[in-house]
């Protein structure tokens, strides 16, 4: 709407440049987001974003002419809730009359690497509510804004163009990117940003900002700053008009001459900037009064106080035809020997953590609508979604799950993350009463990924529900820790259930019997499994799908074959690791650190040609127990009804008594004949193609052969020729490559003695009170052997199912007898092609449905193909979901 759209005028015959006043406020990073609020622990760094708010509401007050953009709203709704009446209608009026204009306006800023498209909806959902509700139409953000994360994903571009944003801007491309942009101006490009949406519908104006987020040289004026001041009394000593003036003439002039219209834009902030908003705006009142005086000399420089919409209106006046770009922004380099590709992995335990919380947190909202208001008031108490929907909100900053924050920032982002699932637990709990019947206490084993559940191995009788997410049947191995040798498992009809009982080697060096059992849990099911300790145990034999091979000489991986599709490959698997650049040599000083990936070689170490192996084979569950180094093993497990392979890595601690940092890899070397192609999907949900030393844009100089072929793995991966595919399902961001043909590594763990000179200022060097060697990390890579293109059909499924799992609860002892067994929120499962992306409540009336049609176009023979859904409301209304949608 017009009334709180005003941008200044600009003059068609000049060179007009837009000063967009901005603060970059990270929500964490080298102080947690409560201490970047408040201003505390300035001896970290010198920041505080109430002052920031404050001054700047103060400042924009004084002259009508000066603008301001806000990004974070993790910041501004904090502020917000402290602010007086009159003060927000102060506030208010400032947004009204487009002094004050909110960009990009998401919860926070994701990272675009290491973050999944629904925790990214999620959070981006509840800025934009929250601005939406406070400010109406005048609070809604047109730009898109994301100008520190460190590369950029396709997926991003395409959300930010279906949620309606009329441009995107960012700051950080690969510096050979930008070289040959600025030389063809093609700094601001048009991204269609999805194969498979028809344009424009994933088509978003985008462009790259000048000078990465920062002033020009020499203009910096907020007090974290020595540039000088515009000194205008000629009277005074160091009278610096004519010098301010010309040398601000020169930057824009040559600006200018890499981009194509005559408007362009100045970012004039950075990192928690305008604290002392008077510093920067009396010295931008200044400049601009200064620069365009000289107009009546000739001049033909515009200065106009702007922001990125009213610069966007200009650049769309300009009625040009920009280049195309339909690839990503990975990865990202900023000089020949600084690929930002370490963050892929960096962190993995907080990586699988914020992962598994997005599946819980999933499992919590449809819960609260599953289970009715009793959900929030109920026998457990008070349970609510919201403290976990902020915990997730702000972890999917680009320094939170990217792993580029400090260890202490880190351990705030997970300790969050553990308060939020405490009060959804106690949701969960209500819900699942108010559905069962059944008011017994619920148990929650969190640790279960360290085969630990206090209650499963102490007592002899217990029931275990397992809640299915997806909107279709699944089959989900449960494995517990038990302390017996043999049990009767029951499902829901009291029908046994295959269990198998096996001893099991666990991190902590603790031996376990490991139960496992089958279950499938339909739709939103809620099945009841009872474990019964009895002395005998029954084992039916399952038809197998896969099967495996190892050669008896190595104890390793030497082929994988799919018995339904009559398929086998060549497939040997391997742990290696990197030697980690101290950044003492010649061509660079750069180590490997939390952003950075740099090995000193090109080839990686092996641990071990052998691994030492011991195994298990029953009609349940075969696994093959590998031991490389005390600090590398793996299960290579296979379930009787799967069809896909697990190998469970456990990593750590990375010995450094060497002096050594280590970055290890898991590598599968096959016989596919891949010509130097691989594949990896962008934030969890389309696929990219890759290419060895190739860049889809530009011809690429290749100056780090591994780290520069490393791309971000969100949730899958694939190498394929034309008869086998090889897919790789991961449970958390990963970062990968295929430096050979037939060959895929995937970094899994990182532990580095130096810092890499990007601001976070430690060596990503973690430990904690469990593992006070240094971090030990466990993990899941599910492979599955496929023809291409059908695969499609098998990952796409395994994927989701890998993205949200299962929440088993457990109760001790017998049940109440009334007690419902099972429950399912649907009449029928969704189609294949449809997944139910979210199912959460709204607000009191409401709720919040969302379906997406889950396949790329062409991805699939019988998947990629229109669905249409029949959701039964009283309306009948019938959705016709094209893929993709959400
Ligand atoms: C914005 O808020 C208004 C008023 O609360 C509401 O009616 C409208 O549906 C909201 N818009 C969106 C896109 O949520
Ligand atoms: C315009 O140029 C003249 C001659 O160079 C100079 O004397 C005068 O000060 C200039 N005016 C401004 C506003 O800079
Ligand atoms: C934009 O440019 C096209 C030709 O490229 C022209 O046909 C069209 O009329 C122009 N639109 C405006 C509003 O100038
Ligand atoms: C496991 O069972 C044994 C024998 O019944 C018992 O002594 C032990 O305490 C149990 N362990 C746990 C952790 O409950
Ligand atoms: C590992 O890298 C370090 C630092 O770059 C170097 O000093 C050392 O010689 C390398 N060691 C091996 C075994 O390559
Ligand atoms: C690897 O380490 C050696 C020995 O310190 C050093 O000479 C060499 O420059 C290093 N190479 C890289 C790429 O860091
Ligand atoms: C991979 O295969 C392609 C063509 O099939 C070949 O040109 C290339 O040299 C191979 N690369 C390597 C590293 O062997
Ligand atoms: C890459 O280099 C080749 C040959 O020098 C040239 O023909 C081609 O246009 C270049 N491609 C790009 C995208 O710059
Ligand atoms: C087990 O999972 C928890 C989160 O549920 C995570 O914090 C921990 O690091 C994981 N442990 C290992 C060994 O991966
Ligand atoms: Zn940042």
């Amino acid at each position: 709407p017009p009334f709180c759209f005003s941008c200044h005028a600009t003059k068609p015959n000049m060179l007009n440049v837009h000063l967009v006043p901005h603060t970059h406020d990270d929500v964490g990073w080298l102080k947690t987001v409560d201490q970047y609020y408040y201003g505390d622990r300035n001896d970290i760094q010198h920041a505080g974003v109430q002052y920031i708010l404050d001054s700047v509401v103060d400042q924009l007050l004084k002259n009508p002419d000066r603008r301001f953009i806000y990004v974070e709203t993790a910041f501004f709704y904090r502020w917000w809730k402290q602010q007086s009446s009159s003060m927000q209608q102060t506030v208010k009026q400032l947004v009204n009359e487009g002094r004050l204009e909110f960009v990009n306006g998401g919860w926070c800023m994701s990272d675009e690497a290491t973050t999944h498209y629904s925790a990214v909806i999620d959070q981006m959902t509840m800025g934009l509510r929250f601005l939406n509700e406070t400010f109406g139409p005048c609070g809604r953000p047109r730009v898109a804004w994301h100008i520190d994360p460190f590369g950029h994903a396709r997926e991003h571009a395409s959300m930010f163009a279906q949620m309606g944003y009329d441009g995107f801007f960012f700051g950080r491309l690969d510096y050979q990117d930008r070289a040959r942009r600025m030389v063809k101006r093609e700094q601001e490009l048009l991204w269609r940003a999805s194969n498979s949406l028809t344009p424009p519908m994933a088509d978003l104006f985008t462009g790259i900002l000048p000078n990465g987020y920062n002033p020009p040289e020499g203009f910096c004026w907020d007090q974290s700053c020595d540039d000088p001041p515009i000194r205008d009394d000629p009277d005074l000593e160091d009278y610096n008009v004519d010098d301010v003036v010309k040398r601000f003439l020169t930057i824009a002039n040559s600006q200018a001459m890499v981009y194509k219209t005559n408007h362009i834009i100045m970012t004039m902030g950075s990192d928690f900037q305008y604290e002392n908003a008077n510093l920067w705006y009396k010295n931008l009142d200044k400049l601009i009064r200064y620069v365009n005086g000289q107009q009546a000399n000739g001049s033909k420089v515009n200065v106009l106080y702007s922001t990125p919409s009213c610069y966007l209106q200009e650049l769309h006046r300009a009625n040009l035809t920009w280049a195309l770009k339909t690839d990503d922004f990975f990865p990202y380099a900023d000089d020949a020997h600084d690929f930002w590709t370490g963050y892929f992995t960096s962190r993995p335990a907080l990586k699988r953590y914020e992962r598994i919380s997005n599946s819980n947190l999933q499992t919590c909202n449809q819960l609260e609508i599953l289970g009715g208001p009793v959900s929030r008031k109920g026998p457990f108490g008070d349970g609510e979604s919201q403290t976990m929907k902020k915990a997730m909100a702000v972890a999917q900053h680009h320094d939170a799950v990217s792993g580029t924050e400090k260890q202490h920032v880190a351990n705030d982002y997970a300790r969050r993350l553990a308060n939020g699932w405490q009060h959804c637990q106690v949701l969960v709990s209500n819900s699942l009463t108010a559905l069962s019947g059944s008011s017994a206490k619920r148990i929650y084993c969190d640790n279960l990924n360290i085969s630990v559940c206090p209650l499963t191995e102490s007592s002899k009788k217990f029931s275990v529900n397992v809640y299915n997410p997806l909107a279709r049947p699944v089959a989900w191995p449960v494995r517990l820790p038990v302390n017996g040798t043999s049990y009767v498992v029951s499902d829901a009809e009291g029908k046994s259930v295959d269990c198998q009982v096996c001893v099991c080697v666990c991190v902590c060096k603790r031996c376990k019997l490991h139960l496992y059992a089958f279950s499938k849990p339909y739709m939103h099911d809620i099945v009841h499994l009872y474990f019964l300790l009895k002395t005998e145990y029954l084992c039916v034999h399952v038809l197998q799908f896969i099967r495996v091979t190892f050669d008896p000489d190595t104890g390793l991986l030497s082929s994988l074959s799919n018995l339904e599709t009559k398929q086998t490959i060549k497939l040997t698997q391997n742990f290696y690791w990197y030697n980690a650049s101290d950044g003492n040599n010649k061509e660079s000083n750069q180590p490997s650190g939390a952003y950075i990936f740099r090995p000193n070689s090109s080839t990686p170490f092996i641990i071990s040609k052998t691994a030492k192996t011991e195994s298990i084979q029953t009609p349940v569950v075969q696994e093959v127990r590998q031991w490389f180094a005390p600090w590398v093993s793996q299960v290579v497990r296979l379930y009787g009804d799967s069809r896909a392979l697990e190998l469970e890595w456990t990593v750590g601690p990375l010995p450094i008594d060497d002096d050594l940092g280590k970055e290890v890899i898991t590598r599968l070397d096959t016989s596919i004949k891949t010509s130097e192609y691989f594949y990896t999907d962008s934030n969890g949900r389309e696929m990219l193609q890759r290419k060895k030393d190739f860049r889809p844009t530009w011809n690429l100089s290749q100056s780090e052969p591994i780290a520069g072929n490393y791309y971000p793995i969100n949730s899958r991966a694939f190498i394929k020729d034309d008869v086998d595919q090889l897919t790789v399902v991961t449970d958390r961001s990963q970062g990968g490559g295929s430096l050979q043909n037939g060959s895929l590594e995937i970094m899994l763990h990182r532990r580095l003695l130096y810092d890499d000179v990007r601001g976070v200022g430690e060596p990503l060097n973690e430990s904690s009170g469990v593992f006070p060697e240094g971090l030990v990390v466990r993990g899941c890579l599910r492979l599955s052997l496929d023809r291409p293109p059908s695969a499609a059909d098998a990952h796409r499924p395994l994927a989701q199912q890998v993205v949200l799992q299962p929440l088993l609860t457990f109760t001790d002892g017998d049940l109440h007898p009334n007690t419902q067994l099972e429950f399912s929120g649907l009449q029928a499962a969704l189609p294949p092609a449809v997944h139910l992306l979210t199912l959460t409540q709204w607000d009191k009336d409401s709720v919040l449905l969302r379906l997406e049609h889950q396949f790329q176009s062409q991805e699939s023979k019988v998947n990629s193909h229109p669905v249409t859904v029949n959701l039964e409301l009283s309306s009948g209304c019938m959705y016709l979901l094209m893929p993709p949608v959400f």
